[in-house]
């Protein structure tokens, strides 16, 4: 097998600290980058531990100073790297109608304009060198939308339509672009949600009935969850294969997921959509009296 120099993003927990790790013990090296120093020195040790070629440091994908030095630092001591794992992100739920213009920004600053930033500033060396590999960590999010969750999904939307205009653009300069597409993961991601999601969670939010529930449903999510291994096994299999899948969507259960969401008429759906998320007047009027128009018959 070929070893390959991996720049992962967003390596301080979750997926990108289980593919970097994961890439490492296959013997690839790894340049595994995050904001959190003590979780980067963690991460370090366990490596150090095993002996493996991973170099933990920090990277901001907010950060244009940030990217840069780790650009110098990567391109100063491994030339180039051979593939680029834009892992980073987090997600956002809140009411699309009540959600601020600055935290849809912010929101749009990391997983979208950060992808951007880290894919713009590797991208020049591997198509001087005429190869490379670009990942960009999407989600089953990224073709279907649940409620609460409008500005993330956007985000992931726009990650998949701009990384199938990568796709063909590259292409030419021996650049293969690759979407990995989890399902529900158990990592810190449903944690991050709910404390995004506190801001939104008022008494006074004309969605408080739907939104109490919301711890409920993050833990019947996370039941329904899996470890991110399958998603170190798509990223191996992206960072590896001699021709990588345009798509990767793992669990292989979330492929029906997509499956029957886009199959159903879209308002079977969406009753069924409402209903889990406690968009219904019953359980709207339980959290605020005032803020529902009279029922239409
Ligand atoms: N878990 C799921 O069910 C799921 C499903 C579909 C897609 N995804 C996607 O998978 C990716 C990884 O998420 P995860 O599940 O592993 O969640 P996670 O455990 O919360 O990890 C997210 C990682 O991204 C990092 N990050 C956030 N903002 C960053 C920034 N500005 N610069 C650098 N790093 C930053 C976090 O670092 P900090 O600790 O510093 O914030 C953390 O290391 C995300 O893109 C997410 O959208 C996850």
């Amino acid at each position: 097998m070929v070893q390959r120099t991996v720049l992962v993003t967003g390596a301080t927990s979750g997926i990108g600290r289980h593919a970097a790790l994961h890439l490492a013990r296959r013997g690839h090296r790894v340049f595994a980058t995050g904001r959190n120093p003590g979780l980067l020195a963690s991460l370090q040790a366990e490596a150090d531990a095993e002996k493996l070629r991973l170099e933990a440091f920090e990277m901001d994908v907010t950060d244009a100073v940030s990217i840069e030095a780790a650009r110098t630092r990567i391109e100063a001591s491994a030339g180039s790297v051979d593939v680029l794992v834009n892992n980073a992100g987090y997600g956002l739920w809140a009411p699309m109608s009540e959600v601020t213009d600055a935290d849809l920004r912010k929101q749009f600053e990391t997983n979208v304009f950060g992808l951007m930033a880290v894919t713009r500033a590797f991208v020049p060396a591997m198509r001087q060198k005429g190869s490379g590999r670009i990942l960009n960590v999407s989600s089953v999010g990224g073709r279907i939308t649940f409620p609460f969750g409008g500005a993330y999904h956007a985000t992931k939307y726009a990650v998949e339509s701009m990384s199938d205009a990568l796709r063909l653009e590259l292409h030419p300069f021996g650049i293969d672009v690759a979407l990995i597409e989890p399902g529900m993961i158990n990592t810190n991601f449903a944690a991050q949600t709910v404390s995004h999601l506190a801001a939104y969670r008022t008494s006074d939010s004309p969605y408080a009935g739907a939104l109490a529930e919301a711890d409920a449903l993050v833990e019947k999510a996370e039941r329904f969850g899996v470890d991110p291994s399958c998603i170190s096994e798509a990223i191996a299999h992206a960072s590896e294969a001699r021709r990588p899948r345009t798509r990767y969507v793992a669990p292989l259960r979330s492929y029906f997921g997509i499956f029957f969401m886009k199959l159903l008429p879209t308002r079977w759906v969406d009753a069924a959509l409402r209903a889990f998320s406690g968009l219904t007047r019953a359980k709207l009027l339980s959290g605020r009296r005032s803020s529902l128009p009279p029922a239409v018959a």
